[in-house]
């Protein structure tokens, strides 16, 4: 049978915002999946659920906008209650590739002030290792060659996104190198190595950040836990 993964993606979604509840701070994703997440959420709101969100993304919060739903500024604020988010790839102990849509640096600080991050997933995205989807490492554009033979030196190998002959703008204005690793056999070692390279400003490996998976597989519906 053909899995129907957006319908996983929104029984995902709608598990998700059970967690929610009235005098929250909400961080809110980005991606195809945490958009049926956002549509939940907008409808709570519309029937009286008080919240107030952290966007993700320019993407996130002009749709939260759109939808209503009130937002409240990062810098104004120390803690985030609940985030909810997807992910390209995760692993049972919950370490995750991020950044297929271009994010992954606001995600990450988001993610780091949050409480609960809880990540929705079509069954996809779940694997034994990480490493087929390309690591997404965001970096200063004026520091994209050094980088790139620096990741070189880590056994990877790169490129530049492009989006329409240009290379993608993340929403800070930098580069995404998505860089074939092969299997990451040691993702906080690859972490610390990437993070020490002057230039990189963020990496899409999402280390101890989530607290729970909900993964969907046809009707079931699975979380993983720390
Ligand atoms: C955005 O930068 C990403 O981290 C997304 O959360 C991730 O790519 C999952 O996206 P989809 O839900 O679209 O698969």
């Amino acid at each position: 049978m053909k899995k129907d993964l957006e319908k996983e993606k929104q029984l995902a979604a709608k598990e998700a915002v059970k967690y929610l509840s009235d005098n929250k701070i909400i961080g809110l994703g980005t991606g195809s999946t945490i958009y049926y997440a956002i549509k939940e959420i907008a409808e709570l709101v519309k029937n009286g659920l008080q919240i107030q969100a952290v966007p993700t993304s320019d993407k996130t919060e002009e749709l939260a906008i759109s939808l209503e739903i009130p937002i409240i500024d990062i810098n104004t604020i120390d803690t985030i209650d609940i985030t909810i988010d997807g992910a390209d790839e995760f692993t049972k102990d919950l370490t995750l590739i991020k950044g297929g849509g271009g994010a992954l640096l606001r995600e990450k600080i988001v993610a780091s002030m949050t409480k609960e991050e809880i990540i929705i997933a079509d069954s996809s995205k779940y694997v034994e290792k990480l490493g087929k989807f390309k690591l997404p490492i965001e970096v200063i554009p004026f520091a994209s060659k050094y980088v790139h033979s620096k990741i070189r030196d880590l056994q990877g190998e790169g490129n530049i996104r492009f989006i329409q002959n240009r290379p993608f703008l993340t929403d800070e204005g930098n580069y995404i190198i998505d860089v074939d690793f092969g299997f990451i056999t040691n993702p906080p070692e690859l972490s610390h190595a990437l993070t020490g390279i002057e230039g990189v400003v963020g990496h899409g490996l999402f280390i101890d950040l989530a607290q729970k998976v909900i993964m969907v597989n046809n009707d079931d519906i699975i979380v993983f836990e720390k």
